[in-house]
């Protein structure tokens, strides 16, 4: 019979949540809390309106919510009552002090630290969830064995490698499960204890162990390598776009080759999401306080090579309509910072729409799940209109972007949105999703990214 485990997790987050009821569905005989220091989010994931928009997520959540997923507000008792706690709390790019705007914002973190060193009662084993700079499972260990009160605490990293909108493919089969602990006999025991969990569904053969400064290193690398190619693609549909070459024709060739491989290589209007500007920029913090400027220096050309393509789309788009934009009407498609998900942190589309309304166009946005969050990210600028059906959002504009790669945006009707716009009428693909030849033969001026654009003059 397997084991009986009573699991904790510390934020209930687009990681903590999923990954919880994951576990919770697939090992019936663990019980599983879920804590967060935000009253409303637990009300929400304790409601029928979960927190945050994921396919697959409900059913998941209603499968094993009161049976063995538990949501709750009560810290303290969570600490106290279970044996395994994960913490995936947000560890966003620190806004003051020593790495302002570079270094990881570990408060939350550290935070959480103290809180279980409070409330322990019995051993614990405590796995990093969250994505940190390596050796701060170091700083995890110090601060939980400040006290002399002789409970044994054995911190382990487990990092989340799950896309948001895949999030339940992700956590059902993922790629690899990796874990890092200290190598003694305490460090391989729980070690042990953690894969258990994830051997009750996950092949043993994807399931990797390592030293606990590589795990926690390799989750930073990952990200940067995966937003390394969004920007070497985004480089090159620049270059494209100046030698009438077709960067989805070069992306196709250059994917081809089983060692370069097909995946990541689409050029769009620059990544977003909450963590590969935040990882890669503290990848770089970590090699420069390490004295490795060079290598800093070639990470942070990642970031700053996503900043300048997001500002030449917008600069594509203010020459193709005469050089300016002001009183202009412009409707955006899409504002989650991908498709299948009401997330919007760091989404392109808020700097596009902050750049647009300095230029004093009137901007439409259009979104099937993020406009409450894009209302909360534009708060601050007047006169925005937020739409959520497609046809009416471009009703009277004078050009649409697509800057988020939404499916719905490829099945709409063309001519009707043609004939309801103003002319001459502007289509930017920032996704490279639409029919360009279509929506050209019907009149658009059609600017996509990396490829020529179609033009009537
Ligand atoms: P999130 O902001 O959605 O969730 C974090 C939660 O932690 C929040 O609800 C917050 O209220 C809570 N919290 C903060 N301090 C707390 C405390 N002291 N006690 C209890 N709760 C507390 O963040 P997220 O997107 O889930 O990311 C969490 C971590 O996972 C980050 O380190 C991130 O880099 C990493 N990660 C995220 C993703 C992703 O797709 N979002 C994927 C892999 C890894
Ligand atoms: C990413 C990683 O893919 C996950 O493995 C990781 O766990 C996660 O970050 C994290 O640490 O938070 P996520 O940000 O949810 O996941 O989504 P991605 O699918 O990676 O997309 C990120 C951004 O890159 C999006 O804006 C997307 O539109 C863009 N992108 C992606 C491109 O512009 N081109 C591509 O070819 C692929």
């Amino acid at each position: 019979m397997k084991a009986r485990k009573n699991i904790l997790c510390i934020g209930a987050g687009y990681v903590g949540g999923p990954t919880m009821a994951m576990i919770a569905s697939k090992c019936p005989e663990c019980r599983v809390t879920v804590v967060d220091i935000d009253p409303e989010r637990i009300a929400a994931w304790n409601s029928n309106e979960l927190p945050i928009y994921e396919p697959g997520l409900d059913d998941l959540v209603s499968k094993c919510r009161g049976r063995n997923l538990f949501f709750s507000s009560d810290i303290a008792d969570g600490i106290r009552n279970n044996d395994i706690i994960f913490v995936s709390v947000n560890t966003p790019t620190k806004t003051f002090g020593l790495g302002r705007g570079m270094a990881a914002d570990l408060q939350y973190w550290e935070k959480t630290a103290r809180q279980i060193l409070a409330f322990s009662e019995s051993p614990k084993i405590v796995v990093e969830k969250s994505t940190l700079p390596v050796k701060t499972a170091l700083a995890m260990e110090r601060i939980l064995n400040s006290t002399k009160n002789n409970i044994r605490f054995d911190v382990v990293s487990n990092p989340e490698f799950l896309a948001e909108g895949n999030a339940i493919h992700d956590l059902e089969s993922p790629d690899r499960v990796l874990i890092g602990s200290r190598e003694d006999e305490n460090g391989l025991k729980a070690r042990q204890i953690i894969a258990d969990i994830y051997l009750h569904w996950v092949p043993k053969e994807r399931i990797i162990t390592s030293g606990i400064w590589s795990s926690e290193l390799s989750k930073l690398v990952s990200n940067a390598f995966l937003a390394q190619r969004i920007s070497s693609i985004n480089a090159i549909s620049a270059l494209c776009e100046k030698t009438e070459a077709d960067v989805v024709e070069v992306s196709r060739a250059v994917g081809m080759d089983h060692r370069i491989g097909a995946k990541f290589l689409n050029a769009g209007v620059g990544f977003g999401g909450s963590c590969f500007r935040k990882d890669i920029l503290n990848l770089v913090y970590l090699c420069r306080s390490q004295g490795l400027e060079e290598v800093a220096d070639y990470w942070e050309m990642v970031v700053k090579m996503n900043d300048y393509q997001k500002e030449r789309f917008l600069q594509t788009m203010l020459g193709a309509m005469f050089n300016t934009l002001a009183g202009k009407h412009i409707c955006l498609w899409g504002f989650a910072f991908k498709a299948d998900t009401g997330d919007t942190r760091e989404s392109p589309a808020i700097y596009i729409a902050r750049r647009l309304a300095e230029e004093k166009a009137v901007v439409h946005i259009s979104d099937p799940q993020a406009l409450k969050n894009a209302r909360k990210d534009l708060a601050d600028i007047d006169d925005i209109r937020y739409i959520e059906d497609p046809y009416r959002a471009a009703d009277g504009c004078e050009a649409i972007a697509v800057l988020t790669d939404w499916d719905i945006y490829r099945r709409l009707d063309f001519k009707k949105i043609f004939n309801r716009m103003e002319k001459p009428a502007f289509i930017f693909d920032g996704r490279n999703i639409l029919d360009h030849k279509l929506c050209f033969q019907i009149g658009f001026n059609v600017y996509p990214i990396g490829k020529p654009p179609l033009t009537h003059f």
